[in-house]
């Protein structure tokens, strides 16, 4: 084997020679092609590998453009301009019920592009930060589930822009915790290209063409689809453009899908319902992420339910997470739905002890009256005229072992901190000012049967009705958790009659039956409907969710997934007996 060719050995000669005759430019040469070596090793042991792609963004790629014919305008903080989306601070998070701010919640824009792929794919996102202490965007294999005190992960890389810094989080989908947190010392141009390639086990994120942090083997994103999520601390930034090419395999960028659901099936909840005698609007609580992101779920919403409860996003933590910051882009959404699919929207809940975001539940006990009023006018004001009724107050009545000695069936939430019981007619007033027409509920657990809760509740509407509050009527939550909750048809009825002789009317709002025994929780949901169709002045009848997949009995904080089995689809979407319970006693009606 040849290794010198003849024309290298005579130019080492040539070299050599001319060595000999300049001593002091050999050393030169000697010390640079020492140096050169030394860089060359140095180079090779920095992290930084070289990204063997062109480096400018390939936004001008129309097929994976993610923002151009793309909308952003549903996802809170965000705005879409002409420079591109930009990201304002919203300062969502997760309460703890202690008041504590809890986990993050950014919002994901599921009313927008995902890209879905099977082999790797590149985002490029050009970032302008102005006045941003830390400009985050975050990749999702699919968005979070949202409960009230509990955001579950999904499988996510976070990439945020921080002074002199690039902080890299990844979630796995095992807890709630991320499974990597790094930052990387960096400072960056105002305007800055972070790239992300994916595939399913791998994820490499670089900027400016060189690595920054990669990850193999967390499986993060293996569902084949990519949801997009920013936020933004201290200020705005700008993302100039998002894109998605692929390296390998095939890439789609997928839009948000049509609102509107064929309601063509004659034997759904809300068509039997219609045929039937009562007519009754049959709701579900229904939530944002699961509507925009899974087509089972909106499917189901749509064709079989006529009355919508926004499950948590019209609540204060979600709704108003900073003094001044209102955001109405997920409740909007469900909004919007309902009225694209003829449904009636009950709002839920103006006033409540829980989901209070944490500045609401640390305000000034002076303040607070004022933070109240401000909050129901501004949040029926922006529905009027498109939700039909409120939960004007959630839950006021004390469990029943408290013991508090000045009034002792009235929760001791923040707002009967600062204002007693008159919080409860304040809050009706300004809910009726803010829209008259609206039918304005209070709603309860555990008001299904005899006992102290129905005592106390008559006995507060009692009062309120003496003082001239105006208050229309009242969910009845009907939440059977255990068998020791099952509810008497007759009682129920009673109690719904008591109240229409009090001139007040009744809804069942919550319907959810444990279903450790497939036929009691059958039979249990029909005679809850039962006694809403029995008793004229019950409105409607609504189930909590629609099935267990997304059921608020759901266990909290465990990972994978540990579902309750209350509601009329199970967790694979297929129907219970309860439904057909439901669907056969309307039939017959
Ligand atoms: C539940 C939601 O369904 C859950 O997602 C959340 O984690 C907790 O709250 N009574 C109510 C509802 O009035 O707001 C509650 O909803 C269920 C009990």
């Amino acid at each position: 084997m040849q290794v010198f060719s003849h024309n290298t050995i005579c130019s080492v000669k040539a070299l050599v020679k001319a060595g000999r005759k300049h001593p002091n430019l050999t050393m030169l040469l000697i010390v640079i092609i020492l140096i050169a070596i030394t860089l060359l090793v140095v180079w090779d042991r920095q992290p930084t590998t070289r990204l063997n792609l062109p480096l400018v963004p390939s936004s001008s790629n129309q097929t994976g453009n993610l923002i151009s014919g793309q909308d952003w305008s549903h996802m809170a903080g965000a705005k879409q301009t002409n420079e591109g989306i930009s990201v304002m601070p919203v300062g969502l998070a997760i309460v703890n019920q202690d008041g504590t701010p809890g986990q993050a919640n950014p919002p994901v824009n599921v009313n927008g592009p995902h890209v879905v792929y099977d082999g790797t794919v590149r985002i490029d996102a050009r970032l302008k930060i102005s006045s941003a202490t830390a400009a985050a965007i975050q990749f999702y294999a699919a968005p979070p589930i949202i409960y009230d005190e509990w955001r579950y992960e999904t499988p996510s890389v976070r990439i945020s822009l921080e002074k002199n810094q690039i902080r890299i989080t990844i979630w796995n989908g095992t807890s709630d915790a991320p499974a990597i947190v790094r930052s990387t010392q960096r400072s960056f141009d105002s305007e800055t290209t972070i790239t992300t390639v994916i595939s399913k086990d791998s994820v490499a994120i670089y900027s400016g063409g060189q690595l920054i942090d990669s990850e193999k083997g967390h499986d993060t994103f293996r569902t084949g689809t990519i949801w997009f999520g920013a936020d933004s601390t201290g200020g705005n930034f700008m993302i100039q453009s998002l894109a998605a090419d692929a390296m390998s395999g095939l890439v789609k960028v997928a839009s948000a899908p049509s609102l509107t659901v064929s309601q063509s099936d004659s034997g759904s909840l809300r068509n039997l319902a219609a045929k039937s005698r009562r007519k009754l609007p049959i709701g579900a609580a229904i939530a944002t992420y699961p509507l925009l992101s899974n087509d089972s779920y909106r499917n189901l919403a749509g064709s079989q339910f006529n009355m919508l409860t926004p499950e948590n996003a019209m609540k204060a933590q979600f709704i108003h997470p900073a003094p001044n910051t209102y955001t109405f882009e997920d409740a909007d959404t469900l909004v919007n739905f309902a009225r694209q699919n003829n449904m009636q929207v009950h709002g839920h809940a103006l006033v409540f002890g829980e989901a209070n975001p944490a500045w609401m539940q640390a305000s000034p006990l002076t303040q607070r009256q004022q933070i109240m009023i401000d909050h129901i006018s501004t949040v029926v004001g922006h529905y009027k005229g498109k939700v039909a009724e409120w939960d004007v107050v959630n839950e006021p009545l004390a469990d029943n072992d408290l013991a508090d000695t000045t009034s002792p069936d009235i929760r001791q939430t923040i707002w009967y901190q600062a204002m007693g019981e008159q919080y409860i007619d304040i809050a009706f007033k300004t809910a009726k000012q803010a829209d008259p027409n609206a039918k304005l509920y209070i709603n309860d657990f555990g008001l299904e049967a005899d006992g102290d809760r129905w005592d106390s509740m008559i006995n507060l509407l009692q009062r309120l009705k003496a003082r001239g509050v105006p208050i229309d009527g009242v969910g009845f939550q009907a939440h059977v958790y255990e068998s020791g909750d099952f509810v008497d048809k007759s009682v129920l009825e009673r109690h719904m009659q008591q109240l229409a002789g009090m001139g007040l009317l009744s809804r069942v709002s919550e319907a959810d039956v444990t279903g450790d025994d497939a036929q009691q929780q059958a039979l249990q949901y029909q005679d809850l409907l039962s006694a809403c169709i029995e008793v004229p002045t019950c409105t409607s009848f609504t189930t909590w969710g629609i099935t267990d997949a997304l059921g608020s009995t759901t266990t909290l904080h465990t990972y994978p997934l540990d579902y309750g089995n209350d509601l009329l689809w199970d967790e694979n979407y297929h129907p219970k007996s309860a439904l057909s319970a439901l669907q056969n006693l309307l039939k017959s009606e």
